[in-house]
């Protein structure tokens, strides 16, 4: 058993990214198994900040090979632009450090364009708009494009008009026409060109990692409580963001998971429309904000802050079987009076340690206080000198959810983080 799975325990921007590079030091491999530039994964290693969103965040190692697995969507533009950015910066793009799948899925233009159309609507949720969920549908429409159908005209064609067929009525709909179908024939041919060494079996080699016992980090975008079966439906993303979508992601079987890791904030952010109980409204929040860089790294939107939501963060272990959680930006925290921990629900005025199955905007939270704390933590490296706010906050998140909290960061830097156990 050799694949540790990173998952976001809440609604995403945990700081996966981050701990993914610290953690694939020593791994062979770091494989993407859902998603696709939705998602926004922040590095910053010797002060240079470098976001990625579709290429896996060990790619600043040296060594392991960095796989966009099946289970994602992949916009071949961006990823161009993507590999030519790193490349700029010295990294090594080339097949030796970089495979995508034959079977990811890729995110045509119009699926772009139906997404920026349906969220300038009435039942918009607050996409990223880039093409994600029409993608999805395309891929169980089973009319999807599929990277490896980039290097085959004739299949291409084909795929593309059924794709466009399929969506005339909807563009009528929305009072657009349907783009012409040539010009994204020859654009798209060229990106598998363009690509095509890259391009290939990336299950077979996975399996094949799995089987010689290669250290294997799977890399999970969004968060939970964005996973398309367990999330807050409809607010949600077009994939499985849970550990469990590692397997089918990526093509390997769930006895060969051995670690789930799930990454939570000291506090919780949201982005996009959808319940949030713990959120803040008021200047506490925007501070959250401002201190945090609370700021989409792909769309520049301002995140919802609010207090991390112990509730939440059980259900998600739970939905994940959590084997350990690291928490991210207990930095952040310091400086503010008081600071509230949600350790339970009350709905109708019952008390309740359960994420509901419908209906979470109704929950009120229940809160502990914690008084604040004014040492700032990012030179912090030893747990003993931990002001005993964050290790009260660290203590009851493994308290409600049974997982134990094996790392706490305190800054965006590859080093600034804190062993705990
Ligand atoms: P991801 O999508 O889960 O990879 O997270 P993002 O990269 O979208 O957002 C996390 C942000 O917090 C990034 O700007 C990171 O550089 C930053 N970050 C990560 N860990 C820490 C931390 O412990 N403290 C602080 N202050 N920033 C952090
Ligand atoms: P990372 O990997 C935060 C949210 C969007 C929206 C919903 C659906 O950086 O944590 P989509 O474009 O996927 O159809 O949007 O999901 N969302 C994210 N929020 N971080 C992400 O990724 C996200 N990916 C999608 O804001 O609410
Ligand atoms: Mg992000």
């Amino acid at each position: 058993m050799s694949v540790t799975v990173i998952v976001g325990a809440q609604w995403g921007d945990e700081g996966k990214g981050k701990v993914v590079d610290m953690l694939t030091e020593g791994a062979d491999v770091v494989a993407r198994y859902g998603g696709g530039a939705n998602a926004g994964h922040t590095l910053v290693v010797g002060g240079r900040k470098t976001v990625i969103r579709l290429v896996p965040s060990g790619i600043l190692q040296p060594r392991p090979l960095c796989v966009l697995g099946p289970g994602m969507v992949i916009d071949p533009q961006v990823l161009r632009d993507e590999l030519s950015s790193l490349a700029k910066l010295g990294v090594d793009t080339s097949a030796k450090r970089v495979l995508i799948s034959e079977n990811a899925h890729v995110v045509m233009p119009y699926h772009v364009l139906l997404d920026q159309l349906r969220e300038a609507g009435r039942h918009a949720i607050g996409t990223t708009k880039r093409g994600i969920g029409p993608a999805y549908e395309d891929k169980v429409g089973r009319r999807g494009v599929r990277m490896g159908d980039l290097l085959d005209e004739e299949t291409l064609r084909g795929r593309l008009s059924a794709a466009l067929d399929a969506w005339s009525p909807t563009f009528a709909s929305l009072a657009s026409e349907v783009p012409p179908m040539e010009p994204i024939v020859q654009s798209y041919l060229e990106h598998g060109r363009a690509l095509t060494s890259l391009i290939g079996d990336a299950t077979g080699r996975l399996q094949d990692a799995v089987e010689r016992d290669e250290i294997i980090v799977a890399e999970g975008a969004q968060g939970s409580l964005l996973d398309i079966d367990h999330g807050t439906y409809p607010f949600v993303t077009s994939s499985t963001v849970l550990a469990s979508g590692a397997a089918t992601g990526l093509g390997i079987g769930p006895t060969a998971i051995r670690a789930v890791v799930g990454i939570t904030k000291a506090y919780a952010t949201r982005v996009g429309a959808g319940p949030f109980p713990t959120e803040l409204h008021d200047d506490v929040g925007e501070r959250i904000r401002q201190r945090g860089g609370e700021f989409g790294s792909v769309t520049g939107r301002p995140r919802r802050c609010g207090w991390l939501d112990l509730v939440a963060l059980r259900h998600a272990a739970r939905l994940n079987g959590m084997s350990e959680m690291i928490m991210t930006k207990a930095d952040v925290l310091e400086g503010l009076d008081v600071i509230r921990v949600c350790v339970a629900y009350e709905i109708d005025g019952v008390r309740s340690s359960r994420v509901p199955g419908r209906d979470l905007a109704r929950v009120k939270p229940v809160f502990e206080e914690l008084p604040g704390f004014s040492t700032p933590l990012g030179a912090c490296r030893d747990a003993a000198a931990l002001p005993q706010t964050v290790r009260r906050i660290v203590e009851l998140a493994e308290q409600h959810t049974g997982v134990p909290v094996r790392w706490l960061s305190v800054g965006p830097e590859r080093e600034q983080s804190v062993r705990l156990s």
